[in-house]
């Protein structure tokens, strides 16, 4: 439901603030609900995804305060969440349930967790299979792999679980599996991904053990309330750091936007593409943030060649970089980002389909693509397949049309990103 008409174009220049980081507020509610006492979180992200794990956990016994742009989590303890009355409706949020799973499993009850027509056809064996080996009791379609899931926490053992899917949501269902299991839980990764999980336990007080790339938890007895402000979402960002890049004599300053160096790959790739950027990290409180200033250049971008170890580090900026390499100069080619086809729609497919509708040349692989750049798109209609970042993607694309692109299907902008069009407004320069 929902459209949305993009228009192209003269520059995009001005200040910008990103919403709060999307994985960090989730986490932030989860294990703010599992520490003892009250914790305050400042830039938290207000996006129906992460609403949603408010309200699982509210369902939980857990109380939330919003007053003054903070807001206040007032934790009952690792292992003393209540049972829900029904059960748990995650939406579109594959962060949720599978962070959720992981939590669940060492609770003493039993509860089932379901979500909207794109949520229930995503793969959850990836956390099944290790939860069970753990000790938890889980039931769901086709053996536990789609929602609705019935999982039955109790007494779990700590096991070593080699990460065969690059995906910090597995990696994390794990650790906070560990939080309440016996010895220890150890996650190794052949790729990195994204490490807020580990950062922020330490900052609620859990030792947690880093070696090359094996990360390890013991069983908390308790964690530590604590403060702090989340940093603006880079994968937001990401659409205007594209927009500038692509838009010759645009200037944008993205102000307190998240840097950790295992999500900030889009800004290795759009250098390596020739874009105009400088970093400054302003802050580092357990989590690097700082300002980018961005400004777009009279010649194009190159094209560029992603590999499948860049594809953790920028999972879910690849369909804004498609939208970027789409324009660039030369033949892209994107490898080993599988992961791809399972994400809130098969992204490989939307922005294939989405790409060739408004003239771009695009050729879908079974884990990538392959782009040959085009100096301007044309313009059309277009759906995002209930996919905020596909809707997002083309409304990018729109500054550098012929004429408009019609997205349809554009209420999905509200699990992520509510403010994305009055910033774009405040932003574009017509
Ligand atoms: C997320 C991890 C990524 C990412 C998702 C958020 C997280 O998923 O695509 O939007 O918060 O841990 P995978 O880890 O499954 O790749």
């Amino acid at each position: 439901m929902g459209e949305m008409i993009a228009k192209p174009a003269s520059k995009v220049s001005g200040e910008y603030l990103p919403p709060g980081d999307k994985s960090i507020s989730h986490r932030l509610v989860m294990l703010g609900s599992l520490a003892e006492g009250t914790s305050v979180f400042t830039h938290f992200l207000e996006a129906d995804d992460c609403l949603r794990t408010i309200k699982a956990f509210e369902a939980m016994g857990v109380s939330f305060k919003k007053s003054e742009g903070k807001l206040f989590v007032n934790g009952i303890g690792v292992r003393k969440l209540n049972p829900p009355k029904s059960p748990l409706d995650l939406g579109n949020s594959g962060t949720t349930m599978r962070l959720l799973l992981g939590i669940l499993a060492g609770q003493n009850f039993e509860v089932t967790l379901t979500g909207d027509a794109s949520l229930t056809k995503r793969p959850m064996r990836r956390v099944t299979e290790p939860l069970r080996q753990m000790g938890a009791q889980i039931t769901g379609t086709e053996d536990g792999n789609f929602a609705p899931l019935t999982i039955k926490g109790g007494k779990l053992t700590g096991i070593h679980w080699v990460n065969q899917i690059a995906s910090a949501q597995v990696k994390s269902a794990i650790l906070l599996a560990g939080l309440n299991a016996d010895g220890e839980t150890s996650v190794e990764e052949s790729i990195p991904s994204r490490d807020h999980t580990e950062r922020l336990l330490t900052r609620f007080g859990v030792p947690v053990e880093r070696h090359d790339r094996k990360i390890t938890v013991r069983k908390a007895e308790a964690l530590k309330p604590f403060q702090f402000q989340v940093p603006g979402d880079i994968s937001s960002a990401a659409f205007f750091m594209v927009a500038a890049a692509i838009t010759p004599g645009s200037d944008v300053v993205i102000k307190n936007v998240g840097l950790n160096p295992s999500r900030s790959g889009i800004i290795d790739i759009l250098k390596a593409m020739g874009a105009d950027i400088s970093v400054e990290m302003t802050q580092d409180r357990g989590e690097p943030m700082g300002d980018i200033h961005m400004r777009g250049l009279d010649k194009r971008l190159q094209a560029v060649i992603i590999n499948k170890e860049w594809i953790p580090n920028l999972i879910d900026e690849l369909p804004i970089l498609m939208i970027a390499c789409a324009l660039a100069e030369g033949r892209s080619v994107i490898r080993g980002a599988k992961e791809l086809r399972v994400k809130e729609t098969d992204r490989i497919n939307s922005m294939a389909q989405g790409l060739k509708a408004i003239g771009g040349k695009v050729q879908p692989t079974e884990d990538g693509c392959i782009i040959n750049g085009v100096s301007r798109f044309q313009g059309g209609a277009i759906s995002s397949f209930g996919d905020h970042r596909t809707a997002m993607s083309f409304a990018i694309a729109a500054l550098q049309s012929e004429k408009e692109i019609l997205i349809q299907d554009t209420d999905c902008i509200m699990t992520s990103y509510p403010g994305f069009e009055a910033d774009l407004a405040k932003l574009v320069k017509a």
